[in-house]
């Protein structure tokens, strides 16, 4: 049993502590939170106990960390943990900064700690199948990859003001979603983007609504469309056009029952949010999490996973503010 603390209890954190609870891999040994209300409420659901971050860091019993906390403290967070021996499982982003990220995991390689980012999508039963299947090689070469990621409802404008902006905080896990399936670099990104969901975010000096094109050196093309509103639920889609045909993974329904009369057919609206659509996929990232650390063997969602998703989220964010499509020196920029 690989015996966990989690710190951090808000939204992310309390699916966490489930998975960690119920996975017959870990335990939920302790929680920490600076709310530390959130923290006890946690820990009495689950039979764990509230420790300060310094009295994890210090139990020697305690093996892995889970960072669920706000992206500004995760960098931090890593190191400490890092340096106190941990097994550390972070939410994505490691920062806002690919420089700060580059100093982190410069002290993760020292301390020779084991560290997975939380891409939850990699994990997503859909997602994963069709990139085994286009990884099995049945469909040849990849053409266009198509990703569709829209959220129900744009969050509140205390968030939009330190998410880091729509493509360090939302697009991110597109981004990484084209790494992922096509299994190869991007060599160039270029972006377009506006503001006609909410005028608020506009103030904010962020986008709502986005493309992003990026480039592969194979020739196959990605593009990435997303918008923090939709009015039929979290609009999750991918669509891979290759040589031999082309996959598709729907959106998740609440309901899988098709009605079909005279006056047409009608069917349920994709599920709410992350929160009801991803569930499995945060159940198995965690699995995936336990059983690599238990077996020593190596994360499918690593560090350096993380940085490049964060790097190609800048690029892109320059490329949509120069009006220039940019191109990715992996060397010179990790
Ligand atoms: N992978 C995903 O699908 C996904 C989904 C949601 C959020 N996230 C990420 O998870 C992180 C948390 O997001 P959230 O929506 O759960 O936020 P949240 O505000 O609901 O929860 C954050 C919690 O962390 C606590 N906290 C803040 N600083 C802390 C510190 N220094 N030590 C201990 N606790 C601290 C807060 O008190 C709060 O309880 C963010 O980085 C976000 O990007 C990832």
């Amino acid at each position: 049993m690989l015996k966990t603390a989690l710190i951090g209890a808000g939204r992310i954190g309390q699916v966490h502590a489930a998975n960690i609870a119920s996975n017959p891999l870990s335990e939920l040994t302790a929680i920490t939170d600076i709310f530390i209300g959130n923290a006890h409420k946690l820990a009495d659901k689950y039979q764990s106990k509230v420790l300060t971050l310094d009295e994890i860091l210090a139990d020697k019993n305690i093996e892995a960390v889970v960072i669920a906390s706000a992206t500004d403290t995760h960098s931090d967070l890593i190191e400490q943990a890092a340096r106190a021996g941990k097994a550390i499982f972070c939410e994505k982003p490691i920062d806002l900064d690919s420089k700060r990220v580059m100093r982190c995991l410069k002290i993760v390689k020292e301390c020779n700690a084991k560290l997975m980012i939380g891409f939850n999508r990699r994990f997503d039963p859909d997602f994963s199948a069709l990139q085994q299947r286009y990884l099995s090689g049945a469909f040849g070469a990849a053409e266009v990859l198509q990703i569709t990621s829209r959220d129900p409802s744009p969050p509140p404008v205390e968030y939009i003001k330190v998410s880091g902006g729509l493509f360090r905080d939302m697009s991110i896990h597109d981004l990484d979603m084209a790494r992922f399936i096509l299994n190869e670099e991007p060599i160039a990104v270029s972006a377009s983007a506006s503001c006609i969901v909410e005028p608020a975010i506009g103030k904010c000096g962020d986008v709502d609504t986005a493309l992003i094109t990026l480039e592969f050196a194979s020739g196959a093309l990605v593009s990435i469309s997303n918008s923090r509103r939709t009015t039929y639920g979290y609009d999750q889609r991918i669509e891979l056009h290759a040589a031999k045909g082309m996959l598709q993974a729907d959106n998740v329904r609440e309901s899988n029952i098709i009605e079909t009369t005279d006056a047409g057919v009608n069917s349920a609206k994709a599920e709410y949010f992350f929160l009801e659509r991803y569930m499995p996929a945060y159940d198995a990232e965690w699995n995936h999490f336990s059983e690599s650390v238990l077996n020593n063997t190596e994360f499918s969602c690593t560090a350096q996973d993380g940085a490049k998703a964060l790097v190609m989220a800048e690029l892109a964010h320059t490329a949509l503010i120069t009006g220039q499509k940019q191109y990715f020196d992996w060397d010179k920029l990790l």
